[in-house]
């Protein structure tokens, strides 16, 4: 295809060249955002008299076709084109001659990929938002049916106090709930409109972007039109709210490896969601999440191209800034897999609370409780500590745990031990009795549940 810009040049570029330069093949997929923005722009050219209402009108039509026709398969991008811009402009000009020459009057393909990138990752998010909140109904919805589930609380891997498997889903949900607000955040910043700031420098055109930016739903045009053109820092802010939300699903993913492991068996991955060894019959494998916890990686990646490609950029527009949307879209689109594939993994995969329960009865998780029963009974904590540490000790030396520990042995280390001890250092009673505000007694929980269900607007 000859270029648009060939006026100046003597030669057709090199094909290697041309393909080198061309961004359809990643760009192609905001073609519906291109033709949105053309037609709010022309819309805005016809009313302020830049070009006949008539011509602005044929504009319209035209484009209204166009993606029409993409839309339902009979118009293919061509490969060789540019970029998406000049491929719309092109087949417009193709079809209306003349008039689709003055659709680019008082633009510049640096405002218009920078308003298209804009519409396109708004819709993202839009999408992102809604897969995120599912996945946090998802797991509101499994916590409701396991507030009385016990199950032991870890630090450094280690077991360390009773806590139930629906203290430790919701957990889960506040970090999606900021993920959501985050989201939310990125898009109000991001919407703000760059068109008719031109290639750098606005226009002497008389037009109106108060128009075209409430035609297109945003906030305000941009202030100054070298930022409008050069700004990408919503791709990094956007990108870098996907990379938490991969950090957020990665370490999930990293517990449901360990939890379908034999050493744990707390849960069962449901067949439809487990794979298969090519060689060990018996195997049963967590995939999904080994993937999940590697694609982090990869999308973090996409965090670092953004940042490292816009750092050092002089004003305003630069080429290197095409680079931006292939880091940005494989961002979008694993964050998306991932989402989707995980969530009906989690609803589900089996519970298996007896071995949640028979790993909470060993570990001495509730070594704290019984300190805190002699606390209770007036001893400073620092002494109480220490006595339950030696009775600790002393059941691991006899094979025994807190619970099996006759009451004489108890008292040898202190006369405040009486037959009380074993309810007060039961898991139930451990449980139930951490009732402090987002603590994982069944009462807690059950007040945080509403105030996630507040949230998530269920
Ligand atoms: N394909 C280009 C991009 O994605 C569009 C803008 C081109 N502008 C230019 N001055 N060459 O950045």
């Amino acid at each position: 295809m000859a270029k648009m810009w060939a006026g100046r040049f003597s030669k057709e570029i090199d094909e290697t060249v041309n393909a080198f330069n061309s961004s359809i093949s990643f760009d192609g997929r905001m073609y519906r955002h291109d033709i949105q923005g053309s037609i709010a722009h022309a819309t805005m050219l016809g009313d302020c008299g830049i070009i006949s209402k008539n011509d602005s009108l044929l504009i319209i039509d035209g484009l209204k076709g166009i993606l029409a026709d993409i839309d339902n398969g009979s118009l293919q991008l061509d490969p060789s084109a540019e970029d998406i811009h000049m491929f719309v402009e092109a087949e417009l000009t193709k079809r209306l001659g003349d008039v689709g020459k003055r659709l680019h009057t008082s633009r510049s393909r640096n405002d218009q990929v920078a308003v298209d990138i804009r519409l396109c990752l708004r819709d993202e998010i839009d999408e992102i938002y809604k897969l995120v909140k599912q996945l946090a109904v998802t797991i509101y919805n499994l916590a409701l049916q396991h507030t009385e589930t016990i199950m032991p609380g870890y630090t450094h891997l280690q077991r360390a106090q009773p806590i139930t498997f629906a203290h430790h889903l919701l957990a889960y949900d506040w970090m999606l709930i900021r993920d959501m607000q985050r989201l939310q955040d990125t898009r109000k910043r991001m919407n703000f409109c760059p068109l008719g700031s031109g290639a750098l420098a606005g226009t002497t055109y008389h037009t109106d972007r108060k128009q075209t930016s409430s035609l297109l739903g945003f906030t305000a045009p941009m202030p100054n039109s070298l930022d409008g053109v050069s700004d990408r820092d919503f791709c990094v802010e956007l990108n870098c709210a996907l990379s938490l939300i991969m950090t957020h699903l990665s370490r999930f993913s990293e517990e449901i490896i360990m939890w379908c492991s034999w050493e744990f068996k707390f849960i069962e991955l449901d067949d439809a969601y487990a794979t298969g060894s090519s060689i060990m019959p018996q195997k049963k494998n967590p995939d999904i999440t080994e993937l999940i916890r590697g694609k982090t990686g990869r999308v973090n990646g996409d965090l670092v191209t953004l940042l490292t490609m816009l750092k050092g950029l002089p004003l305003a527009y630069n080429k290197d800034m095409q680079e931006d949307k292939e880091a940005i879209f494989d961002a979008i689109d694993n964050v998306k897999l991932c989402v989707k594939t995980f969530t009906p993994m989690l609803a589900t995969m089996r519970v298996i609370k007896d071995n949640m329960r028979k790993a909470a009865a060993k570990g001495f998780i509730n070594a704290t409780d019984c300190a805190d029963y002699l606390v209770k009974k007036g001893m400073p904590f620092r002494d109480a500590y220490k006595i339950t540490g030696t009775l600790v000790a002393l059941c691991i030396e006899k094979n025994l745990t807190l619970e099996t520990l006759p009451l004489e042995q108890y008292r040898k280390m202190s006369e405040l031990f009486s037959d009380d001890v074993y309810n007060a250092i039961s898991l139930e009673t451990c449980v139930r009795e951490r009732k402090s505000e987002g603590g994982p007694s069944p009462d807690a929980v059950a007040e945080q549940l509403a105030l996630v269900a507040q949230q998530l607007g269920i």
